[in-house]
């Protein structure tokens, strides 16, 4: 059995919200493996984009740990995580959240960029990378003239460029028609397997879902 490669122990989280205070995660273990595709599902408000920005360190748990092969990243400092997400974690979300001035190319390049590649070398790596999404001629285009799956897929080549171990996604077909979602959903696949990724995947699409070897059902705080 491969290693594992990022844990949670006893993660609850906790709003409080003038007065009263909102449990939202109540104690969660959970072990992903090198290599796995993990799918968490739940109804609306369960506590799902929580648990993901958490694991992908985006947010702090109220109490437990988080561990990334066997370090615990909540003692990292901020820039230390930012540092490390950019090296380590790839992020989709629902909204592809593409900067609407730079080209499909530069919102690409940016993390690259960002992770001290030079310009030349990161949109290099950019055009590659949409080439194998299918967008090498959509590369000068701004997010605005692109289509919603397109944008998508820009998202994805982004989230990839630093060669992450970990992809996350928090309903990346949430906002598509069936057609460009199941385009979406079968990417994540296809790109797990090219680039040995790990995949943590929230959706509450039950077709998507059970393609998954493991499902994780969040339901008042905790899996069930
Ligand atoms: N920053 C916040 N402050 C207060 N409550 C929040 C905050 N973020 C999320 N919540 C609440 O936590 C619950 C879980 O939210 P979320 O993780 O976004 O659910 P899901 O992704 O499963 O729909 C919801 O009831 C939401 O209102
Ligand atoms: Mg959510």
């Amino acid at each position: 059995m491969s290693s594992v490669i990022l844990s949670t122990k006893c993660v609850t989280k906790a709003y409080d919200m003038n007065g009263s205070r909102l449990e939202v995660l109540k104690g969660i273990d959970l072990d992903i493996r090198q290599g796995e595709a993990v799918c968490i599902m739940g109804v609306s408000g369960a506590g799902k984009s929580t648990l993901l920005h958490i694991l992908g360190t985006l947010d702090q748990p109220t109490l437990g740990k988080v561990y990334y092969r066997g370090e615990d990243l909540t003692r990292k400092t901020d820039d230390q995580l930012a540092s490390f997400r950019n090296r380590k974690m790839g992020f989709v979300f629902q909204f592809h959240h593409l900067l609407p001035e730079l080209t499909a190319l530069e919102n690409v390049a940016l993390a690259a960029r960002i992770g001290g590649t030079s310009k030349v070398e990161a949109e290099k790596m950019a055009l590659e990378l949409l080439d194998q999404l299918g967008l090498k001629k959509r590369q000068s285009h701004y997010p605005s003239e692109l289509s919603g799956g397109e944008r998508q897929r820009v998202a994805i080549a982004r989230a990839l460029i630093q060669k992450p171990e970990i992809l996350f996604a928090d309903e990346p077909s949430g906002n598509l028609d069936s057609e460009n979602g199941k385009v979406i959903q079968d990417l994540f696949f296809e790109l797990k397997e090219k680039m040995g990724l790990t995949l943590v995947v929230v959706t509450h699409d039950q077709e998507f879902a059970n393609r998954f070897p493991k499902l994780y059902r969040l339901k008042n705080g905790v899996f069930i």
